[in-house]
């Protein structure tokens, strides 16, 4: 059975009070909607389809081809919304299921048990219409009520506005997720009569199909997964029981987490086996832990990559590689285009920026390393600064392998320490220091070589 998705995302989002499109509101570091796309992708066998309207450009712009677009220049309901998709869904699939670009927490899970119910009622009769979802809960408030006939057969659904008194006490409630017999939908979509309201409602499916004499099966959903954002409020409560899936499903992994209502972690994050995280931890975007790491407390990291063992403490982490076994912080800044090689150390408030630690190198307190390069095994005394911008251009520094840089020295880009060289404490290095020399001072010069006697103790 060839199974498609219509996702329908056209709708404005007035409630949200916002400048960006309701379903393209971040969620653990996605879109909205893109959590909608990857159950979609889960489910079917095809590329979902997205009835887009208010704001199709930017949600065209972020999803790119992750899924097919289609446009609903006005919005005149929700069965109005699914036929757009007629023309590119036409003679592609079997069975279509329709969900929405504000319902994240719906689990692929649940539309597939939905797809897996309307597939054995399909084959058992060639009647069967679809397929649908239902919950049952006491405030009933702003749902579609599921309307049962002594038999107890679903025959129809009546919105809210147009209730009844004895249907609005209902309690079992449309959530709006379908499965349809795709040949059936086509047929008999554009037969919607148009509400009182102006629109074309898809719920009225449900009623010309059991009028047509063919069968509606329906199956009971997890009641937190179909609750839809139309809120920040909403919005907030999503983001809450997402991000404890995306930890559970880490901590089943091997990861601990000290306290998950404490940790931030986003959807696409990975985290090695036996790494900690501790509270107040924020993993943002394209992040990366290796395994054995200890993250925390209070520390977010934003589209990096950290290695095994390494531990960041108290520190903030941006575009950023640390190689293995590195350490960082209390009150470290790793900037875009950090990259710290193995075994690196840095202690507290040091700030790094576009620069490379090469393996070993120790900066300890207090410094900062922009647009520099930095040999083997390093020691950067604390107050050292690379002085890479002259107000108008940003300077390389390069520090050779096994260099000495002195405390509180101001290393004035361009600027090349050669390896093993020195510089004395309070130094500005304004030339070039050639390998193996020893220089002080402000401007800083070579020191003048101390006559090696041998014998200085005998002598004083
Ligand atoms: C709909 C159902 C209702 C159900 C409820 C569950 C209908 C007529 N009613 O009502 O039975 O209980 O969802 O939340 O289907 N949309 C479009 N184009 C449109 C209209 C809507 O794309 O022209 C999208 C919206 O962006 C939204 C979704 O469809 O994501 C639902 O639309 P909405 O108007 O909120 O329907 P409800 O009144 O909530
Ligand atoms: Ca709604």
């Amino acid at each position: 059975m060839r199974t498609a998705n219509v996702i329908l995302a056209a709708g404005s989002g007035t409630r949200m009070k916002s400048d960006l499109p309701k379903v393209l509101h971040p969620l653990l570091g996605r879109p909205m909607v893109a959590w909608t796309v990857e159950m979609a992708e889960a489910v079917g066998d095809q590329q979902p389809v997205l009835v887009v309207g208010h704001g199709k450009e930017q949600v065209k712009a972020l999803l790119g081809d992750r899924a097919e677009f289609v446009e609903q220049k006005e919005l005149l309901g929700t069965g109005h919304a699914v036929q757009q998709a007629a023309p590119v869904l036409q003679g592609r699939a079997d069975a279509v299921v329709v969900t929405y670009g504000d319902m994240p927490l719906l689990r692929a899970e649940t539309v597939r048990s939905l797809v897996d119910l309307f597939a054995r009622e399909r084959q058992a009769s060639v009647q069967t219409a679809l397929a649908m979802l239902t919950v049952v809960r006491d405030y009933p408030q702003g749902f579609g009520r599921v309307v049962r006939d002594a038999q107890g057969e679903v025959v129809r659904i009546v919105e809210e506005a147009d209730c009844t008194p004895q249907q609005r006490a209902l309690r079992e409630l449309n959530p709006g997720i379908y499965c349809f017999d795709a040949e059936w939908l086509w047929q008999n979509l554009g037969q919607i009569p148009l509400s009182a309201k102006g629109e074309y409602y898809l719920t009225d499916m449900v009623g010309m199909a059991v009028e047509q004499g063919r069968r509606v099966v329906a199956t009971p959903a997890p009641l937190d997964e179909v609750n839809g954002i139309n809120t920040r409020v909403h919005l907030a409560e999503a983001a809450q029981i997402l991000r404890y899936r995306v930890l559970e499903a880490h901590m089943l992994a091997g990861v601990t987490v000290v306290d998950p209502a404490a940790t931030y972690v986003d959807a696409e994050v990975r985290i090695g086996r036996d790494s900690v995280l501790l509270p107040g931890v924020m993993l943002e975007g394209d992040t990366q832990i290796g395994e054995h790491a200890q993250i925390g407390p209070y520390s977010r990291i934003v589209n990096s990559r950290i290695g095994s063992r390494c531990r960041v403490q108290n520190s903030v982490v941006e575009d950023t590689i640390m190689e293995d076994d590195c350490q960082i912080g209390p009150f470290g800044h790793l900037r875009k285009g950090a990259h710290l090689g193995c075994g690196v150390h840095m202690g507290n408030f040091g700030e790094v920026k576009n620069s490379y630690l090469a393996p070993g190198v120790k900066m300890g307190h207090f410094s900062y390393l922009g647009d520099a390069q930095v040999g083997e095994n390093v020691n950067i005394g604390a107050w050292t600064i690379t002085c890479n911008y002259d107000g108008a251009r940003k300077h390389r520094t390069v520090i050779g392998e096994g260099v000495f840089i002195g405390s509180d020295t101001l290393l004035v880009a361009p600027v090349e320490v050669g390896e093993g060289a020195k510089t004395g404490a309070g130094a500005v290095v304004t030339h070039d220091v050639p390998p193996h020399t020893v220089v002080v001072g402000v401007p800083a010069r070579p020191m003048n070589p101390k006559p090696h006697t041998g014998e200085r103790s005998k002598s004083a």
